[in-house]
């Protein structure tokens, strides 16, 4: 079994944006902003705007979290994002996922402008992925583990993948990317849902499989094939009163026995996590190059 080392592979795709942002910076004396709005006071989603903005940062970007309490409006959140709209220094917006209740989340996505829609959900956008148009963005989660089974040499052509999961975050667009025809993809893809019958054996037919099911250690060993690309997307907190935050992060596959069975396995944490990051980061670099229309 070999690990597929999320930590690794983003540090190398931060440190070439950041060269890339330095010269953009030297060379047309341009600055790639991103702007992180979170509504609310989850937890888990305060760390992970709190990631993303100190990653922007590190690389040299400009990067602005702006911060709506729980109980914000409708109009209020979007006059925030029409102001980002408007900001000509903030080249790609993000408001993070899942708002409060009141808060009608596709209103939002559909209100940042595509051109400025770094997370790749705005319909154009997606519309765009599913056509193959280039000059789209790709989402963050699904584009991180394209970038990994790239980056490991894995074989992807002709081979069965298996996603879990049909989220418009990743389920859907990673069904679309192994799909896709190009040498990087070309994957005969099923994918598998609640009301999906016999998820084990569809599974273990899966030379590579994606989870993203947000269940933990939802996928024993008993449902993968030998040999299979294991994928793990899941982020669940898990009660330790061990640890100094009272939890830990278990991911939907029981890694401790998955492993020895799998070929190629991501870790949690570790593994698609970063890589998430770095993939945003990449889509603002891209906005930033296309709003100015140049190239690094
Ligand atoms: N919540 C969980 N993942 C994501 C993501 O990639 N983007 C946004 N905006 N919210 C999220």
């Amino acid at each position: 079994m070999a690990l597929i080392d999320g930590k690794h592979v983003s540090a190398a795709v931060l440190e070439d944006l950041k060269a890339k942002v330095a010269s953009l910076r030297d060379t047309h004396g341009i600055t790639p902003g991103l702007a992180v709005v979170i509504v609310g006071d989850d937890p888990a989603s305060q760390v992970y705007v709190r990631n993303k903005v100190k990653r922007a940062t590190e690389i040299g970007m400009l990067s602005e979290k702006h911060e709506l309490p729980a109980d914000a409006s409708q109009e209020e959140v979007l006059a925030l994002v029409e102001k980002l709209n408007n900001d000509k220094r903030v080249h790609g917006i993000l408001v993070q996922s899942p708002p409060p209740p009141q808060i009608n989340e596709r209103a939002v996505i559909e209100t940042i402008l595509p051109s400025k829609d770094v997370d790749c959900f705005h319909p154009v956008n997606v519309g765009k992925l599913l056509i193959g148009d280039e000059d789209g963005f790709v989402p963050c989660t699904p584009q991180g583990i394209m970038t990994l089974l790239a980056h490991y040499h894995i074989e992807t052509a002709g081979k069965h993948a298996v996603v879990i999961g049909r989220s418009n975050i990743v389920g859907k667009p990673m069904g679309v990317l192994l799909s896709r025809k190009s040498t990087r993809a070309n994957c005969t893809v099923t994918m598998c849902h609640s009301r999906t019958r016999d998820i084990p054996s569809l599974c273990r037919l899966a030379d590579i499989l994606v989870v993203a099911i947000g269940r933990a250690h939802f996928v024993t060993a008993d449902m993968v094939k030998e040999g299979a690309v294991v994928i793990d997307v899941g982020m669940n907190r898990i009660e330790d009163s061990s640890k100094k935050s009272g939890y830990r992060l278990a991911g939907d596959v029981d890694f401790e026995h998955v492993s020895q069975k799998a070929s190629y396995i991501t870790p949690v944490p570790g593994g698609v996590g970063p890589m998430t990051i770095a993939m945003l980061l990449t889509n603002a670099l891209k906005a930033c190059c296309l709003a100015h229309n140049v190239a690094v």
